[in-house]
């Protein structure tokens, strides 16, 4: 009885294991799942083998047939026997309408009919297709973005950025509650430096026009002093240590520079449709926060006494992580002290079930620690804390090939507005060279921006995260070129809002009033498929974090659409019940693409 299995699986998915099974994530939801539900059933039966196993191999097929099994993953042995009895026995109806064995493989085939019909009736009905409920009643952090302040955002800051903002969406798509937080790094000696700097380099000004901009110039001028003269430093660490002893001075000015740049944040993040719950900053997590973090572990055993020193030390080489350092020698705290206390005094504030950390690949040492040490603190929500790593955006190769890194420090960066304008520069040429067109868009500098950043957001989610990978400066438009990429996706999604908008009169008021049987082949049978995948789409991409699944998807369903959209017409010779039945499925398509698009923080256009 499917219903049964369907009480099964939540209940596993409710049990609260920390290590839930891999079936958990085609939680049953939508047509496809039935029809998965429906092989594996019968397979089990007829096959006497555990559902549960058969059904987590029962997998999505990329082309030619809709599922896929391969035979000796069951272990059964000879495969002549299963072969067989597959192909003579496995009833076929409305769910699956052919079964074929290639190689050493099952394929199954929905049957196109009731695909199309249940697929499209689920998206007209539903304003959220796709989202589940899985996280009903939980409550997650995802902390992201995260930049150290007093500089210009720059490409380094795309990724965290959109990566955060994807798995925010993400989690609310699953039914999550969500705090989204950025955790401002404002706090070091490197904050000391600018304020050294500032004496001698600063303008009140400069400040004001361009906050960013004017302290990292004053910090970058600070340390090239730094380099001949001792003193810079010795000030800056006596500077730092007033900043530590809550010197009011020394921590008004810190104040205003964080307000001015994090105003000036404020509209990158806008532009990049990143949005924030809550502004955090490691200057503001509390010395009693940390001072109880010491304390637990002193009394839990893990400090390690350092003679003659205000040092406190776990000692973290059981778990290879070398040495955590809680309190540096002269007392003052430091990056991995204040994310400790900040984890703690979160799951007081939030008493979350979960706790994401977006950082990068660079910072795996750190994250670790910070984990493993909630871990020995005994918090049992340090299992639920989790870091999502990505890679590296580093410089293009040198004259000898090796990898060019940018560096805040010695000014060499490209900034996130330059690569904005450059490629928006591109997409304006693109967009001019249909100049009839062009002059019906209403707004095209705003069209040709937000294309701009889709096609960057796209470059960036199209790779596996945790790639390093390299941005030409010089060259960074290039990607307005590359064949499968974020104009892609808005043009497609541009295409079907123009469709629909010139073909009003035929819109079906009433999806029961279409005859979803009009609509018939293999380009048809195809889009159907795609649609209906996408609540599993958002429910396996919840275990993985990878957006690069959900751009594959986004390109696969943008070329299913394209073919479909250029053989078969709505107005032509077809009869008006076909068109219309059409036109609901370009309808749906386009609520679907939409819904992906913006899951990937995109901004849908419509500009054709
Ligand atoms: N501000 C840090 C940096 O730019 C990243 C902070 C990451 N988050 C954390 N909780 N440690 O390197």
């Amino acid at each position: 009885d499917p219903t049964l299995t369907l009480d099964a699986e939540k209940a596993k998915n409710e049990g609260g294991d920390s290590s839930p099974p891999a079936l958990t994530v085609e939680s049953p939801a939508g047509h496809l799942s039935n029809c998965r539900k429906f092989i594996a059933t019968w397979l089990s039966a007829s096959l006497c083998v555990d559902y549960f196993s058969v059904y987590a191999k029962v997998l999505f097929n990329k082309r030619g047939g809709d599922f896929i099994l391969p035979l000796r993953s069951l272990g059964l042995g000879h495969l002549g026997p299963i072969e067989s009895k597959i192909l003579a026995g496995f009833p076929k109806n409305g769910l699956i309408s052919s079964v074929a064995i290639n190689n050493a493989f099952a394929i199954f085939t929905c049957c196109t009919s009731t695909l199309v019909s249940v697929v499209l009736t689920d998206i007209a009905a539903s304003a959220n297709y796709g989202f589940s409920d899985l996280g009903l009643g939980r409550k997650t952090i995802v902390e992201y973005s995260s930049p150290n302040i007093a500089k210009p955002f720059h490409i380094g800051h795309l990724r965290p950025t959109i990566l955060g903002a994807f798995l925010r969406n993400l989690y609310l798509r699953a039914g999550w509650e969500v705090t989204a937080v950025n955790y401002l790094g404002d706090w070091g000696t490197q904050f000391a430096m600018i304020a050294v700097g500032f004496k001698k380099y600063g303008s009140d000004e400069a400040l004001l026009r361009d906050p960013c901009k004017h302290l990292f110039e004053v910090y970058v001028n600070i340390t090239k002093d730094a380099e001949t003269d001792q003193n810079v430093k010795v000030q800056a660490a006596a500077f730092f240590k007033k900043m530590e002893d809550g010197d009011e001075e020394a921590i008004g000015i810190w104040k205003h520079w964080r307000k001015l740049t994090v105003a000036r944040y404020g509209k990158d993040y806008k532009q990049l449709n990143a949005h924030f719950d809550v502004y955090a900053a490691e200057s503001e997590v509390g010395q009693e926060w940390q001072d109880k973090s010491v304390e637990v572990l002193e009394r839990l055993g893990h400090i390690t006494p350092v003679e003659g020193s205000l040092a406190k030390v776990v000692d973290l080489t059981p778990w290879n992580l070398n040495k955590g350092v809680l309190r540096k020698g002269n007392g003052t705290s430091i990056y991995l002290s204040r994310d400790i206390a900040e984890a703690v005094r979160r799951s007081e504030e939030y008493s979350f079930d979960k706790m994401i950390y977006v950082v990068a690949s660079q910072q795996d040492v750190h994250m670790a620690r910070v984990i493993r040490i909630l871990k020995l603190m005994k918090f049992t929500w340090a299992d639920q804390c989790e870091h999502v790593n990505h890679g590296l955006v580093h410089g293009p190769k040198d004259a000898t090939g090796r990898i060019t890194k940018f560096s805040t420090r010695k000014g060499n960066v490209l900034p996130l507005d330059d690569a904005i304008s450059q490629v928006k520069d591109a997409v304006h040429v693109l967009l001019r060279k249909d100049a009839q067109h062009y002059a019906t868009i209403p707004d095209p500098d705003k069209v040709a921006e937000e294309l701009a950043i889709s096609l960057l957001k796209i470059a960036d989610f199209s790779r596996r995260k945790i790639r390093n990978y390299g941005v030409d400066a010089e060259n960074i438009e290039s990607v307005v070129h590359k064949g499968d990429n974020g104009l892609l996706l808005q043009f497609v999604y541009a295409r079907l809002v123009s469709l629909r908008r010139r073909n009003q009169h035929l819109l079906p008021v009433n999806p029961k009033d279409v005859d979803t049987n009009l609509l018939t082949g293999p380009l048809v049978h195809r889009l159907g498929f795609l649609l209906g995948k996408y609540p599993d789409i958002i429910r396996t991409t919840i275990t993985t974090n990878e957006p690069c699944k959900v751009v594959n998807y986004c390109f696969e369903l943008c070329h299913a659409i394209t073919r479909l959209l250029n053989t078969a017409g709505t107005r032509g010779k077809e009869s008006e019940a076909t068109a219309r039945a059409r036109l609901f499925m370009f309808g749906c398509a386009e609520k679907v693409l939409k819904s992906a698009m913006e899951l990937l923080t995109l901004r849908p256009q419509e500009w054709l």
